[in-house]
């Protein structure tokens, strides 16, 4: 969608995958979908470094509206037991929050900039939310899109349940037409194309800046492996619409809660960066392991998400239980060839041995990499460690653990 907004992968927060649909904040008041838990993980989020890094969006995901509209108005109410205070004054809680970032512009001189965490709300496209806690849009989207706008929302994500009679390639782009009315700049994520058998892409990356094209993501390395899968085969299709201001949508980072491993966490990362995804984490901010916090702010991996370029990146290769993919990424060489992040992936279920380590090696110019001045190689999950300089026909020889990933930046160098 050509609106300004999301020129690379939105980054953010959404309660959706960790805490679900928690109401009763009497008996788990940490874990229940209230206000509480938004303002404090917009503070961790600033706190712990997560902002800085750039993961700006606090999206509330369903389970946040009374039942009913106001019967006098029409317009959605939050619960009011667990939002006491309004949306207005949540959205205002966040976007005070200021992250500081500082950029060195000379050895010796920083900059200081200063930007502030943005508000997201879900709604639905349909007659009720998914949970069925609340009212959908449909019949309401000009109210619906001007609450937004007063509560100061900045990102909409719109579900698509209890659609029965509603012609999803006509609401989506009615409601996106209607926030666009209010005026105020709202990132639109849909969840379009995963309710429909057929999708039209080039319907959706015209009306949509991200949309979700698999199912929902669980907490396991299986769901991870099942949603690459699902893009692998779709991905002609759906590396051929995305790109700035329109994101193929894989759904949350899992990484921080309980049943990715380490090498496991490393992987959906380093995947979702190769696919130009969004990087949206669900995870309680409290509890992420210092390590999986460092994962999560690993800056190089980060740039590749946020690659200028936004050419999401494709499965070159699958041989047996390893899968390479590539991503094509600046910096450019002084011919014009681009640097690429490889991540070689061992998915586990390999006929010999699937919960071993396996090695693997390629020339490399059986992955179309054939610059003479050859690429120095930059391990992506450890700045400090160059590999070295490879040419086309040098073997490259990897060992991935199981479930597990290597991430590396592939240079050009230059000609003379
Ligand atoms: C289905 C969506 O795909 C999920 O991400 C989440 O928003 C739930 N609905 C909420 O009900």
């Amino acid at each position: 969608l050509e609106n300004g907004l999301a020129r690379t992968p939105p980054m953010g927060w959404m309660p959706f995958e960790r805490f679900r649909c928690v109401t009763d904040c009497v008996k788990f008041p940490r874990d229940c979908i209230s206000e509480r838990l938004f303002m404090r993980t917009a503070d961790l989020l600033v706190s712990e470094g997560y902002a800085a890094a750039g993961y700006e969006y606090l999206i509330i995901d369903d389970c946040w509206m009374e039942k009913e509209r106001n019967r006098i108005t029409n317009e959605l109410m939050p619960d009011r037991e667990r939002f006491p205070s309004g949306l207005s004054h949540l959205s205002a809680y966040v976007s005070q929050l200021l992250i500081t970032i500082l950029f060195s512009v000379l050895v010796s001189a920083c900059q200081i900039h200063n930007k502030s965490l943005k508000f997201g709300l879900y709604h639905d496209v349909g007659a009720r939310t998914c949970m069925h806690l609340g009212p959908g849009a449909k019949g309401f989207h000009a109210i619906d899109a001007k609450t937004f706008a007063k509560w100061n929302v900045d990102y909409v994500k719109l579900d698509g349940c209890y659609v029965q009679g509603i012609d999803l390639n006509k609401a989506y782009p009615a409601f996106g037409q209607a926030l666009n009315k209010t005026g105020r700049p709202m990132v639109y994520s849909c969840s379009w194309p995963y309710y429909q058998n057929h999708p039209n892409f080039e319907l959706i990356k015209k009306h949509c800046n991200l949309w979700r094209f698999a199912d929902d993501i669980r907490d396991s390395i299986a769901s991870v492996a099942r949603i690459m899968l699902k893009y692998y085969r779709m991905q002609q299709n759906l590396t051929k619409h995305a790109g700035p201001g329109s994101w193929n949508d894989p759904d949350m980072l899992v990484l921080g809660n309980f049943h990715l491993s380490y090498d496991a966490s490393r992987m959906q990362l380093a995947l979702w960066a190769v696919l130009a995804a969004p990087l949206i984490m669900s995870n309680d901010l409290q509890t992420v392991r210092p390590e999986i916090r460092a994962l999560l702010q690993n800056r190089a991996i980060i740039e590749v998400d946020q690659d200028p370029l936004g050419i999401p990146g494709q499965c070159v290769l699958i041989s047996n239980s390893i899968q390479v993919w590539l991503r094509p990424v600046m910096p450019t060489n002084n011919i014009g060839l681009r640097s690429f992040a490889v991540a070689f992936a061992n998915v586990g279920n390999h006929e010999e041995c699937p919960l071993c380590p396996l090695t693997f090696t390629i020339v490399l110019q059986d992955l179309g990499f054939t610059n003479q001045m050859g690429y120095t190689v930059y391990d992506l999950f450890d700045s400090k460690h160059i590999l070295g300089l490879f040419k086309p026909k040098d073997e490259f020889t990897v060992r991935i653990n199981p479930s597990g990933v290597e991430f590396y930046k592939f240079k050009p160098e230059d000609i003379y």
